[in-house]
């Protein structure tokens, strides 16, 4: 259609969509078109600012390689990657969920490790830790053989992946659930880490005056045929980040139970200062077990990333 005005574009590129023969594909592009037509009028965007949002969205692109994935770190610090995960699961959004993010770092083929094992495979710095995980279904009954795989950050906050002193897989191990929908593990407790701010997400942070810190956690990802794969991460009690995660992933239910001991006798004899304890439960739905994409496949070879945190501002900017 010839257009006469601003209103006529919207109901032309709306027009033009009636001709898709997928349904699917005509919602979500419909519900985009308007959504976007209708932002572009309430924030009356001006012609160099529509520019540098264009130059803002191939930089996303450019930035984005094999090993990082700067298009996910900004919906995860525009709290999109949550909002989908919270509407998908937990009887889509209408029940609590110990379902999360999975985050940028799972790696496929975790060495497969019995109940009770450590997944510390080189030293790394940290205090011990002792976890144990239930896995029930939404009746509260133990679900048995499910896959658990299991990774985190070292004491200093680096994955294995992005850390050439660690040992391949270091920190990371894949268990089965026993009868009792039960498992355990020996590690390191984690550190929080800062996401990287060298794209639009630090132009983001910066803007707001915001932090670029994760509190510390540790990831599981639960497979059981029959049931939806869950991704979850179980966040340090202690942490200060817990409100202000740069990636808006702590829900009240993630918020685990980490135990600080100190003069008791530890469940392994060999440790001797203090230690902590980690029980959580995870409760996953009925649907289809399908894995995810790796966002990674590999261990980094060059040097460790620098780590450059932003601090909070004390006020609003
Ligand atoms: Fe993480």
């Amino acid at each position: 259609m010839l257009i006469k005005n601003q209103n006529d574009v919207t109901k032309a590129v709306l027009s033009e969509l009636d001709r898709a023969g997928n349904p699917r594909f005509k919602q979500i592009m419909g519900s985009a078109v308007r959504h976007l037509h209708e932002f572009v009028r309430e924030a009356r965007l001006t012609e160099s600012e529509f520019q540098q949002a264009c130059a803002t969205i191939a930089t996303l692109g450019k930035l984005t390689t094999e090993s990082h994935n700067e298009v996910v770190l900004i919906a995860g610090s525009l709290g999109l990657s949550s909002l989908v995960c919270l509407l998908n699961n937990g009887d889509h959004g209408q029940t609590e969920t110990t379902a999360n993010l999975l985050g940028p770092f799972w790696r496929m083929n975790s060495p497969r490790t019995a109940n009770g094992a450590s997944i510390v495979r080189s030293p790394v710095l940290g205090d011990p830790i002792f976890v144990n995980a239930w896995v029930k279904d939404r009746e509260g009954k133990p679900v048995a053989d499910a896959e658990i795989d299991v990774w985190h950050t070292s004491g200093e906050g680096l994955y294995e992946n992005q850390d050439p002193t660690q040992a391949d897989m270091n920190l990371r191990g894949k268990f089965t659930t026993d009868k009792d929908g039960h498992i355990g593990f020996r590690s390191v407790k984690p550190a929080g880490y800062p996401i990287p701010i060298n794209g639009p997400v630090g132009e983001l942070l910066r803007a707001q005056g915001r932090h670029n810190m994760r509190p510390a956690h540790i990831h599981f990802l639960i497979f059981k045929p029959g049931f939806k794969t869950q991704f979850s991460q179980v966040y340090s009690s202690d942490d200060k980040n817990l409100e202000t995660d740069a990636q808006f992933g702590v829900t009240h239910a993630l918020i685990g139970n980490y135990v600080r001991h100190e003069n008791e006798p530890a469940p392994a004899p060999d440790v001797k200062g203090p230690w902590y304890s980690l029980d959580h439960n995870f409760v996953i739905e009925p649907g289809v077990a399908k894995l995810p994409r790796p966002p990674i496949t590999g261990k980094a070879t060059d040097e460790r990333p620098e780590s450059v945190v932003l601090e909070r501002a004390e006020s609003p900017r």
